[in-house]
């Protein structure tokens, strides 16, 4: 008797174990649950029907809900190879509705430690702009934990660019060409959702954009715009994906567990998890140094990987003057986060944080912290009201930590 196997039953078999291997989640029943629920959702959205499932070389959906084979509009041909290698990096949170319109992706597995025959991607400098690169990639997070050579080779293919007031570096929903670090200048952030357009933050001097499509191979999630003049130094997106995206699968490998066991992100997706391992950096602190300085603007949140942080606050006078004199307010362990409250309600720093012995964090700036974070949002603004009673036990007198208008 021969028992003929449904069109499409392979395939979505394979999505499945694809995301099965890929999130290795603990209840295999819950996941499937989950998983065939967002495809059927994904179905009903794109009003597909069955063929989503069934396209002889459809890989059902990735966790995010979203096509795990790589859309086209309709121009461009599409290869086979480059599709595995997106299959490995999903879209970020803020695309999970927008269709993907044209994508370029090259030929590239970062798990492979495959010989790279590409001609490597060098612009001179002189000695001062390379001492002016340095200076702007110095707390690069995404560059953070690539060795000496991998450094070197990106700093080597980074190029300048001068921007002028009301110059677009970005436009949302284009291809992306160029990750850019900033030197200087002022950019505001633009996201535009059913049709409107929204400016969702600022970029001051520093920082680095443009990450996401380059690492996703998704269009660009948000327009970028410069309103002074500044100076950015801007990164090609094969150089990219060769160094950064290779780091980025070394990244997963480090930090992956630890991510899973930290307490706030426990609300969060498992794939959402591996977009935050995607973009955080490891900073090294020695015994005493301090990580945060109280009244200070912020731009980073931490969580604690080794060692312990000690917060620190300067004490009132009973005049309510703020002394010179620092109290310890709490330590925060493995796994801890802190530098979150500045972020949440626009205000400087709180207290100072400094290392107890050798101290490891982990490190995401501001925006990454907005754009991932939203889901844990509320355990942090709850935690608010424990250290407004933790200074009213220390100092005897209530303190309002929150922004008045949040
Ligand atoms: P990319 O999508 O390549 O291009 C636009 C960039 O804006 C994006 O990468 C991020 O680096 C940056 N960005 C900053 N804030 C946001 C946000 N809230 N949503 C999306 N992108 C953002
Ligand atoms: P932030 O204000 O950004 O920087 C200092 C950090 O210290 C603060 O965020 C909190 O994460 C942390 N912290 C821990 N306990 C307290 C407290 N009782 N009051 C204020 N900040 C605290």
């Amino acid at each position: 008797m021969s028992i003929e196997i449904p069109p499409g039953l392979t395939e979505l078999l394979q999505g499945y174990t694809v995301e099965v291997l890929r999130q290795r989640p603990h209840d295999l029943v819950d996941f499937a649950v989950h998983y065939f629920t967002r495809l059927q959702e994904k179905r009903l959205q794109d009003g597909a029907g069955a063929a989503a499932a069934q396209r002889p070389h459809g890989r059902g959906v990735n966790f995010d809900g979203e096509p795990m084979q790589t859309e086209s509009n309709g121009d461009e041909e599409e290869d086979d190879d480059e599709e595995d290698d997106d299959s490995d990096f999903e879209p970020p949170i803020t695309n999970r509705y927008i269709r993907r319109v044209s994508v370029c992706a090259e030929a590239f597995n970062p798990d492979e430690d495959e010989e790279d025959t590409e001609p490597r991607v060098v612009h001179p400098k002189t000695d001062e702009q390379r001492c002016r690169l340095q200076e702007a990639c110095k707390d690069i997070l995404l560059f953070k934990n690539l060795d000496q050579e991998q450094l070197s080779q990106v700093l080597d293919a980074m190029f300048e660019r001068k921007v002028e007031p009301q110059e677009h570096v970005i436009d949302q929903g284009d291809d992306g060409d160029n990750f850019y670090v900033i030197e200087r200048g002022l950019y505001d952030i633009f996201v535009s959702r059913d049709g409107q357009s929204r400016c969702v933050g600022r970029y001051d001097n520093h920082g680095s954009f443009g990450e996401l499509a380059l690492m996703y191979n998704t269009p660009r999630a948000a327009t970028i715009v410069a309103t002074t003049d500044g100076a950015l130094w801007g990164l090609d997106r094969v150089t990219f994906r060769r160094i950064i995206l290779k780091n980025n699968a070394k990244k997963r490998k480090m930090f992956e567990l630890f991510i899973e066991s930290v307490p706030i992100l426990k609300s969060l997706e498992p794939s959402e998890r591996m977009k935050i391992v995607d973009v955080i950096g490891e900073k090294i602190y020695k015994d005493g140094d301090r990580i945060i300085a109280q009244g200070d603007m912020a731009d980073c949140f931490y969580i604690v990987e080794s060692g312990e942080v000690k917060i620190m606050m300067k004490s009132k006078t009973k005049t309510g003057q703020e002394s010179n004199q620092e109290v310890e307010i709490t330590r925060c362990k493995i796994g801890q986060y802190f530098g979150e409250l500045a972020l949440v309600t626009n205000k400087p720093r709180a207290a100072s944080a400094y290392a107890v012995d050798d101290v490891k964090c982990l490190v995401m700036d501001v925006q990454a912290f907005e754009r991932l974070l939203g889901p844990c949002m509320d355990i942090m603004k709850r935690n608010i009201t424990h250290y407004e009673e933790q200074l009213v036990a220390l100092f005897g007198s209530s303190m309002d930590l929150r922004d008045p208008g949040k």
